[in-house]
């Protein structure tokens, strides 16, 4: 057995302060210096945090270990009053059960029927443009993500303001979740109350989500269908509250991080003429006005896009778990409930892993099936890999082909400035320029 690497630290706050300052950079540095295993990070109180840079002690992790294993519960305080006991924090049991409840609102079967919608939304978006209109990537691409997600997943039509809100609430709630000295060096318990825009964008995201409940009709395969017809055949299980942490956890989690891989895929794109030449002959070759289902198995290159950018610019930069008892992963030894984090960041971007890994190359997919890639997983993996996944690729692919058919948005920034909270945000405007092609 092997003690994890410990990079130097400050006196007392360890290495906590250098990771809450920049925890990109951080990660970046790290995985420069260790490559592999597993590095301890020291915190001013605690265990510290360990980060896992080997993919095979990742997938040990998430896969073959899945059970020695939970999801820590970070900053309660923030985490409680947003999602509750919804599908991304239950644990055991009662996550079992919901799952299982939820899985057909995302059966294939349904995704079928959901592509003539994705690409409707799109194209009520892009009506509103004109040629040369500026407008904040991020935002426009979020309001059109929430209205997806909220009809497909919800059964609802939310309207343009009220997918608008869910949309400026998320920003609100990521910049209260982001990663920060102040966050770090915090005792664990130490529990501040949250802050006062924290609280108002739970307020905005609890009207909306009771405005969700009014408006839907029982009877269909969405999200909430399901839970009504599960909670009249088991009340107990299903209790009334959970309803609400659902559809609040399907707005958010289901809306944010499509609309940042598509962002990033606009940003991606408008620094690379050639990816972007390559993507408009496939659109224009494959695609006759808009996209339609039978579309998606020809959408190769765009495809690639997705994956590509899903890799470089991971919307979910790290996963955190801890251990249930003191576990052995590889050679190390990891104390009962010291946190671990996954770093999609770190493992995506890593030249062990992959040649020229800060090159945006969507050919690099061309022989290899992302699956089939320990160094990649932008979906997380096993039992809890993410519940949206094959959804969230259909939707990005419709919604760039569509774009793409008609419009060449150019996104201004060199270099996008990014906050790292649950997931990794832009912290400001994407400023784009739409042209028509
Ligand atoms: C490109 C878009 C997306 C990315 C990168 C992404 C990423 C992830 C990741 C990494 C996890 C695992 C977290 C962990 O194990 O700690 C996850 C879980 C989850 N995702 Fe996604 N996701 C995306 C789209 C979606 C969509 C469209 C939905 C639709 C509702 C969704 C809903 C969820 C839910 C409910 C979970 C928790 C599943 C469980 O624990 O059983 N995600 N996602």
């Amino acid at each position: 057995m092997r003690a994890p690497h410990s990079p130097p630290g400050d006196p007392v706050v360890g290495n906590a302060i250098r990771f809450a300052r920049a925890p990109l950079e951080y990660l970046d540095a790290i995985g420069d210096a260790y490559a592999d295993g597993i590095v301890h990070l020291s915190g001013a109180i605690g265990p510290g945090i360990y980060v896992v840079l080997d993919p095979t002690l990742v997938h040990r992790v998430l896969v073959d270990d899945h059970a020695r294993y939970r999801k820590p519960q970070f900053r309660p305080e923030l985490v409680d009053p947003l999602v509750g006991e919804g599908l991304l924090t239950s644990e055991g049991d009662h996550w079992k059960r919901q799952r299982t409840t939820l899985q057909p609102a995302f059966f294939t079967s349904r995704l079928r029927e959901f592509g003539d919608t994705i690409v409707d939304f799109t194209l009520a978006t892009t009506e509103e443009w004109s040629d040369g209109d500026v407008f904040d990537a991020y935002r426009e691409l979020g309001v059109l993500t929430v209205r997806i997600i909220s009809r497909l997943l919800l059964g609802v039509d939310l309207s343009r303001a009220d997918a608008a809100a869910v949309g400026e609430a998320m920003i609100d709630v990521g910049e209260g979740l982001a990663v920060s000295p102040g966050g770090v060096i915090r005792p664990p318990w130490l529990q501040t109350p949250p802050p006062r825009e924290y609280r108002q964008a739970i307020r905005e995201l609890e009207d909306v989500t009771a405005r969700v409940m009014a408006m839907h009709e029982p009877g269909g395969d969405d999200v909430l269908s399901l839970l009504q017809r599960a909670r009249s055949r088991e009340p107990d299980a299903f209790p009334e509250d959970e309803l609400r942490d659902q559809v609040m956890t399907m707005l958010l989690a289901g809306h944010e991080t499509t609309a940042l891989t598509l962002t990033y895929a606009l940003s991606l794109l408008s620094r690379d003429p050639t990816a972007r030449a390559a993507l408009h002959d496939e659109v224009d070759a494959v695609v006759d006005g808009a996209p339609a289902w039978t579309d998606l198995a020809a959408l190769d290159y765009t495809e690639r896009v997705i994956h590509e950018t899903l890799r470089v610019l991971p919307p979910v930069w790290a996963m955190f778990r801890q251990p249930l008892a003191d576990a052995r992963l590889g050679d190390y030894r990891i104390p009962a409930g010291a946190p671990l984090m996954l770093p999609q960041w770190t493992i995506h971007r890593s030249p062990r892993h992959w040649p020229s890994p800060l090159e945006f190359d969507p050919d690099r997919w061309l022989e290899t099936r992302p699956a089939e890639v320990p160094a990649y997983f932008p979906f997380g993996a096993g039992p809890r890999a993410c519940i949206g996944r094959q959804l969230a690729i259909v939707e990005s692919k419709l919604v760039l082909a569509t774009i793409a058919a008609e419009w060449d948005p150019r996104v201004e920034n060199e270099k996008l400035p990014r906050r790292a909270g649950i997931t990794m945000q832009p912290s400001g405007p994407v400023p784009a320029v739409v042209r028509r092609r």
